[in-house]
């Protein structure tokens, strides 16, 4: 029975009641404890191939299906062009040179080059030839010079099928193919044909052999941009043409030759990350295991690069090469994180430590001597021949990609394996483990043969799981290993992630950069997504909902998230200011179907989460607070301790009317960071900070 109300006992409440509503929330910043340094690495990016992230994505290259590996029936963004009287057909060619009926040997240009375009025209006049319609579009842009390269076969002979000891197998076959040498128009074009936005012609000579020719493409300066455009090469003599590799390549970011889209790479760079987690994820580890990212035959001229099928149901052309991910590190002042293949495959499949993981580990050695080696090693001399005498500066390295998923236990040896061989060839190199941390989405695992130096944690939640478990490291051990947060995102919002995701990342870092003496890396995933919709030739651009950074074939964009990550990363000092709060505001979610199942009510949680930092050479203080409420939050600040404070800093915000607010390629702009001056700072202030926002605060100190 509840007790009656006395008039003391109601005149008590009423005062908490009133006391409590007009008390605001407090932030207390003690500058005379020394507080923890912030790791310099805390910031990171992760990648992998996923959504098109580099096919289709971050890589120049804007045909798709170049070297015609990508088809169900027909050549996959392939069409024959017929225009005037014209009658033309094409076909794909494929085999391998030493393994395909007679009619079909020798029209492959090597061992990874196996498969060719046939186009067969066979009337002369009119204009014939094959069109390419890129990766949901050719981007075409004004003054823009592109780099267009290709195979063609002039005079088509079947040569003689050799053994593998160079003799000869069967007799050099006549001449059964014919084409007419002469020019040949390359164009890029509107997809209907009507605009033709840059031109050039090539004159094909006679030859028995594949022969690569190259021209450049430069648009006129009052185009508008536009990705309704097809590239097309085109002919207006009968005859049959082979062609392989067939490449168009806009200007790249550091004028790399097979390089980085520009608008990708700079939206990257600034957001000033310390490191690059590649190439994987799931595109480390591949669905079998024989589908593993194959270094090796990503490096070198993209003639010897057969690409291969990837983990996100598409085949991956290894344009984005071992080489392309150091130089994009280099490009844009990362350090590399290399994981290396484990031997465990998606389908479950693994290795057993022992003799038979030894390849695998002698693989992962080979890798790290071509990231590192100098020129006089095996591999460090093949990076020079690649382009790249220089070694690359490498301290972590990851044991395989979410191990705990093999429910076999067999990571417990293999990490031990790989690690013991890695350190004694390489000892200032720190090994990650995939398991041994407190939680691994859910999946548990523990290592008893090496204690892991590092372990990876991954996280993929929505935006209250994030919030609720903002402290998630504020009382872990820090006794053993270090942690990297390896992938994780507030997965809200899609393609790109929405506001409250936003929010529920920035609540989630205020506890990573609280606790970065004990979470050294982390880094957001997946970092890219290519936006495009199904259309009537290609499927949909991506696999995996709520992504970093969208694009399609002409634009990018960053998502809230990113631009709280961009914040998170710019304004940071070197030591951790110990921080408490008061009077901090709660919010409650609404009740679930599971909470009815588990008849539990929901808990308030913090709606306010911060975490201040200290530049300890400029004095510059940052302050990082995030209202996730859909209240203005008056909050009383007090630096104790703090020596003089110019009452000028700046604020930079990002906010929005509603969770749901977004960036699109539409409207890429919704929500960004704006930044102010704010005056009236000292060592007592009060400053509101706004519903469903993201704030840091820069407090000067003055010496
Ligand atoms: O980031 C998407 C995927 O999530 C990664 O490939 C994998 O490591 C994780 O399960």
């Amino acid at each position: 029975m509840m007790k009656p109300c006395t008039t003391i006992s109601l005149c008590v409440f009423v005062f908490i009641t009133t006391n409590l509503v007009a008390q605001n929330p407090k932030l207390t910043l003690d500058l005379t404890k020394p507080g923890v340094t912030v790791s310099r690495q805390l910031y990171g990016l992760m990648t992998e191939e996923i959504n098109h992230s580099y096919d289709g994505g971050l890589y120049g290259e804007l045909i798709r299906n170049r070297v015609f590996k990508d088809n169900a029936k027909t050549p996959e963004a392939w069409s024959v062009l017929q225009e005037g009287n014209s009658s033309a057909a094409i076909h794909l060619v494929a085999g391998d040179p030493d393994n395909v009926p007679m009619d079909q040997r020798g029209h492959a240009i090597n061992s990874a080059l196996t498969t060719c375009l046939k186009l067969v025209v066979e009337t002369d006049g009119g204009r014939a030839g094959i069109a390419n319609e890129g990766y949901w579009g050719i981007p075409v842009k004004p003054n823009t010079t592109y780099k267009a390269s290709f195979y063609i076969k002039g005079l088509g002979s079947t040569p003689p099928r050799r053994r593998p000891d160079g003799s000869t197998l069967t007799p050099n076959s006549p001449v059964i193919e014919n084409n007419t040498p002469g020019p040949i128009t390359v164009s890029i074009e509107s997809s209907d044909g009507k605009t033709v936005y840059a031109s050039g012609i090539i004159t094909l000579i006679k030859s028995n052999f594949w022969k690569k020719y190259e021209l450049q493409l430069t648009t006129a300066s009052d185009i508008k941009p536009t990705a309704d455009a097809r590239f097309v090469i085109s002919t207006n003599r009968k005859g049959i043409y082979y062609f392989n590799l067939v490449s168009l390549f806009p200007p790249t970011y550091n004028n790399r030759a097979n390089g980085n889209r520009i608008d990708i790479m700079k939206l990257m760079a600034d957001m000033k990350p310390a490191f690059l987690r590649f190439p994987g994820g799931n595109f480390l580890e591949g669905p079998k295991l024989t589908d593993a990212f194959p270094w090796k035959i990503t490096l070198g001229p993209l003639e010897s690069r057969p690409g291969h099928k990837g983990s996100w149901g598409y085949h991956a052309t290894d344009g984005m090469g071992l080489l392309e991910f150091l130089e994009w590190c280099e490009d844009i002042k990362m350090e590399p994180l290399l994981a290396v293949y484990a031997g465990y495959s998606l389908d479950g499949d693994h290795v057993d430590a022992g003799p038979l993981l030894k390849p695998y580990i002698e693989d992962a050695l080979n890798e790290i001597e071509y990231i590192t080696g100098d020129i006089h090693t095996y591999w460090g001399a093949k990076r020079a021949a690649d382009g790249h005498p220089a070694p690359f500066k490498l301290r972590y390295v990851e044991i395989g990609n979410e191990d705990g998923f093999d429910a076999s236990g067999s990571y417990d040896g293999r990490f031990a394996q790989f690690n013991d061989a890695i350190k004694a060839k390489y000892p200032a190199l720190k090994c990650i483990a995939t398991i041994g941390g407190r939680d691994f989405l859910g999946v548990r695992g523990k290592l008893t043969i090496r204690k892991p130096e590092i372990v990876d944690e991954h996280y993929y939640r929505n935006a209250w799981e994030m919030e609720e478990d903002a402290a998630h490291y504020d009382n872990y051990d820090r006794k053993g290993f270090k942690v990297f947060v390896g992938e994780w995102a507030t997965r809200e919002g899609a393609p790109t992630t929405n506001l409250n995701a936003a929010l529920g990342d920035a609540a989630w870092m205020t506890g990573m950069e609280r606790n970065s003496d004990l979470v050294i890396l982390s880094c957001y995933a997946p970092l890219f997504v290519n936006v495009n919709k199904a259309t009537s030739t290609a499927p949909k651009a991506w696999q995996w909902d709520s992504d970093l950074i969208g694009y399609n074939a002409l634009t990018s964009f960053g998502s809230p998230s990113y631009y709280v990550q961009k914040i998170f990363s710019n304004y940071i000092g070197n030591k951790v200011v110990p921080l408490t709060g008061a009077n901090i505001p709660t919010q409650t979610r609404p009740a679930t179907k599971k909470d009815s199942a588990d008849k539990k009510m929901p808990q308030p949680i913090p709606g306010m989460f911060y975490v201040a930092t200290k530049d300890t050479k400029t004095g510059k203080i940052f302050l990082k607070v995030v209202n996730a409420t859909g209240k203005p939050q008056q909050v009383d600040i007090e630096l104790n301790g703090a020596t003089t404070l110019s009452p000028e800093g700046t604020i930079v915000v990002i906010k929005g009317d509603k969770p749901e607010d977004t960036n699109t390629i539409d409207d890429p702009e919704k929500i960004v960071p704006v930044t102010s001056a704010v005056k009236g700072l000292g060592k007592k202030f009060t400053r509101t900070f706004d519903p469903y926002s993201v704030s840091v605060l820069q407090i000067n100190t003055i010496k």
